[in-house]
């Protein structure tokens, strides 16, 4: 199968910061791959320059065997490649509705009406009743699940979702993995997700690239990883890594 995503040797420096080191990476249609890593590791950065966020110093991205690493945010979009951010960004002062409605303004959609199309993205995670109310009063939980409507909307055929657990309880975590779940599946999406919320992550994927310091340092089956030394090391010696949540 050819891939959907290659990046070959990405280097990203702050300053004298070394951010991502010869980064290597391949995607195939249908994958969904969790990016694994300490605070710090480098992980959100690697997002920026996929998505044309930001530009990369040196290295490759090629999506479906084309370069994207020179293109600007809105064209990678253009693309069919999507995100969320670890910060929510809802569009204020847009009601739920509207917010949705700004990610079809994109080449990609063909949709004649796009308030039905965006209804139908609301009610597939689980918006629909708050489609008329102002973004910012929805809850945290409710957020992330209007980012990923909003990303829905670009009719992405890649969706990379940062953090989507982070700042959530247990039973919302629950009901947005199922929702990722469910996505993946019934939509034949590509997913790239970074996250810390250990246990839901390695059910949700199936491989992990695990990055410490812009690095790899492992990448195999979730079962692998949470048993690999070198995870468990950056993971700061814990005997598994599963038990434990750096956000705690
Ligand atoms: N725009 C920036 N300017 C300077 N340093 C940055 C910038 N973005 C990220 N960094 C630094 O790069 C490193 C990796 O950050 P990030 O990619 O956000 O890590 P992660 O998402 O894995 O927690 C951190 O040390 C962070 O402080
Ligand atoms: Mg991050």
């Amino acid at each position: 199968m050819s891939a959907l995503l290659q990046v070959h040797q990405l280097d990203k420096h702050f300053g004298g910061l070394h951010v991502l080191k010869h980064f290597n990476m391949t995607l195939h249609p249908g994958e969904i791959v969790g990016i694994l890593g300490p605070n710090g590791a480098g992980k959100t950065t690697l997002f920026n320059l996929l998505t044309g966020f930001i530009p990369a110093d040196a290295g490759e991205v090629l999506l479906h065997g084309k370069s994207i690493r020179h293109m600007k945010a809105n064209a990678i979009v253009g693309l069919g490649v999507a995100r969320t951010f670890q910060l929510c960004r809802p569009f204020v002062g847009l009601t739920v509705l509207e917010n949705v409605l700004v990610g079809s303004l994109g080449p990609r959609v063909k949709h004649h009406d796009l308030g039905e199309r965006a209804m139908h993205l609301l009610s597939q995670v689980g918006l629909a009743d708050k489609a008329q109310q102002p973004s910012e009063l929805l809850s945290y939980g409710d957020l992330r699940r209007l980012e990923i409507a909003r990303a829905l909307a670009t009719e992405p055929e890649l969706l990379l979702l940062d953090e989507p657990f982070a700042g959530l309880g247990s039973s919302e975590i629950e009901a947005l993995s199922a929702l990722i779940r469910q996505l993946h599946q019934q939509q034949a999406l590509t997913i790239l997700l970074i996250e810390h919320k250990l246990r839901e992550f390695m059910q949700l994927v199936s491989r992990v690239v695990a990055i410490d310091f812009g690095e790899i340092i492992a990448q195999g089956s979730p079962t692998d990883i949470v048993n690999h030394p070198r995870v468990i090391e950056a993971y700061i010696g814990k005997q598994n890594p599963l038990d434990m949540d750096p956000h705690a």
